[in-house]
């Protein structure tokens, strides 16, 4: 009997509905766990429990709580974590009903809903089948079903709720309190202050990421690369600063593509050769761009020289009429990693001199300067501190590297790790793992392994060494896992597919890492 829709409401759980949801799932669960041969402890229950809290929903009927229902709406790519009715009230289509308003509100979403099912559920599975899902992986224990379209960058055989140890390696872990500190120090610096984070994607690489800093308080984003913007313009993210130049008749028809849907696309310029060939790509299609001047403030990358060169470019700039000048960037990351504090502060104020010099002697003659833009993790805070700087696009925060970490100390923290697993004991002291040139990058040095006492060196492309003292007393056998923390994230990143996000070593998120690759 289809249980009437107003007997039936939901309400989000509260830390207050711990105890109902622990009984619940004793009621509900044991029994399926116990004949898969799952062995799941109190305290694992109750991370199952606390894990994302914040979707988890309170099933009621005529007001009295009588189940769970936990959806996890990450992207494209939805997962129903639990859904628990307690026994009483079970027979009576609440659970359907549940799964199929899901199901309509993932079908307009335009996501694709994946979740888990014990093999000895069976009234479960059946429900599920029924329901449309079909099976795309399986373990020993459980069933993994999908309904919608698979996303290829996908594991089959996890998905939100697991169990960290459940990974396959290697993989990209992110440790999610650490992470959320990270984002919370940088935009919490800045909140209520004059000077806005715009930051920079180039390191995550993912709009999934790129939401949870706008949430935070960013205020828009940057990306390397166009192609870095055709996804996260594709992912609904419209503010974004392009803070490398285009050129080239390919890129300039694929900018032209991008402006037609996407206004607020935002590029820099360094020259008036550049800025008149994509007057005439622009131009020809009808289409106008706001652009920021790029400053060389001291780094001798890209960017026109600061004074008369960047005067000159804004004059030219403003004869032209698809071209709109509304600010200047000057990024110093040659001085981002800085080891010297005393140096970096002295380096940074004089390259904050030039930039703002210049966008006030550019707003003398007349020019519309309302972004002036620089800065990345390692400065930002001195970046800020000097009076016209609007806004700073640090990247590396989220995560951090080892690089970065042996010059901002205790600021932030290591966020992102490579999962190993040790696939070989050929000699006392040192362990080889299943981590090699293809999972962690080297060209800040080679990764660091999290536990103290050992040392990481690639041997190959798939293959990484451990290597300790061997009286030092570490003992790993093979099967083992390590987590390897990466030298540079940004070149790392973009050797992998997803991240697991976990938190108390359950899953709580798996982010395709949508750039990945995407370098042009
Ligand atoms: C133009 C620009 N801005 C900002 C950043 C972010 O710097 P970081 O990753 O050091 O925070 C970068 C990084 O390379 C960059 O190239």
């Amino acid at each position: 009997m289809q249980e009437s829709d107003d007997s039936i409401e939901r309400r989000a759980a509260t830390e207050a509905d711990v105890p109902f949801l622990l009984e619940l799932r004793r009621q509900t669960m044991a029994e399926h766990l116990r004949a898969s041969g799952v062995e799941q402890s109190d305290a694992e229950s109750e991370q199952r429990v606390r894990a994302r809290l914040d979707c988890a929903e309170i099933v009621l009927r005529h007001g009295a709580p009588i189940g769970l229902f936990k959806a996890v709406r990450d992207g494209s790519d939805w997962t129903l974590m639990q859904i628990q009715i307690a026994p009483g009230h079970q027979g009576r289509g609440i659970g359907a009903a549940l799964i199929r308003a899901l199901l309509l509100e993932a079908q307009q979403a335009g996501a694709a809903l994946r979740l888990s099912v014990l093999r000895a559920n069976l009234p479960a599975l059946r429900l599920y089948q029924r329901l449309g899902f079909r099976s795309i992986g399986e373990t020993p224990h459980s069933f993994y079903l999908l309904r919608g379209r698979p996303s290829e960058a996908l594991p089959r055989t996890i998905v939100v709720g697991d169990p960290a140890s459940a990974l396959d390696t290697p993989a990209l872990l992110v440790d999610l309190p650490l992470m959320e500190r990270n984002i919370e120090r940088m935009l919490g610096r800045f909140r209520g202050t004059a000077v806005q984070v715009r930051p920079h994607l180039k390191t995550v690489k993912s709009p999934l990421l790129a939401r949870r800093l706008l949430e935070a308080g960013a205020r828009g984003v940057c990306v390397a690369k166009l192609s870095e913007a055709e996804v996260m313009l594709a992912a609904g993210i419209e503010d974004v600063l392009i803070t490398s130049e285009i050129a080239g008749s390919a890129k300039l028809a694929r900018l032209v593509a991008l402006l037609e849907r996407h206004h607020e696309l935002k590029l820099v310029v360094d020259s008036a050769q550049a800025a008149d060939a994509l007057e005439r790509a622009l131009c020809a299609a009808e289409c106008r761009v706001d652009v920021l001047i790029d400053l060389d403030v001291g780094q001798r990358r890209c960017g026109v020289l600061p004074g008369a060169p960047a005067l000159a470019l804004a004059r030219h700039l403003s004869q032209l009429s698809c071209l709109h000048l509304v600010g200047i960037q000057g990024y110093e990351g040659h001085l981002q990693q800085l080891g010297d504090v005393e140096a970096q502060a002295r380096e940074c104020e004089r390259a904050m001199q030039r930039l703002t010099d210049t966008a006030r002697a550019l707003r003398g003659a007349g020019h519309r300067i309302d972004i002036v833009s620089t800065g990345g993790t390692g400065t930002a805070e001195l970046c800020a501190r000097h009076d016209g700087v609007t806004e700073v696009q640090p990247g590396s925060f989220v995560f951090l590297d080892t690089s970065y970490r042996s010059i901002v100390g205790a600021a932030y923290e290591c966020a992102l790790s490579v999962l190993a697993t040790v696939i070989s004991r050929p000699r006392a002291g040192e362990a080889v793992v299943d981590a090699g040139l293809k999972s962690l990058s080297t060209d800040s040095g080679p990764a660091a392994p999290k536990q103290a006492g050992m040392t990481y060196r690639p041997a190959g492309d798939e293959h990484g060494i451990l290597s300790w003292q061997p009286a030092s007393g570490t003992e790993l056998q093979v099967g083992d896992r390590v987590e390897l923390l990466p030298s540079h994230i940004d070149t790392t990143i973009n050797l992998h597919d997803v991240y697991y996000a976990q938190r108390n070593q359950v899953i709580e998120g798996i982010w395709p890492v949508l750039a990945r690759g995407k370098v042009q």
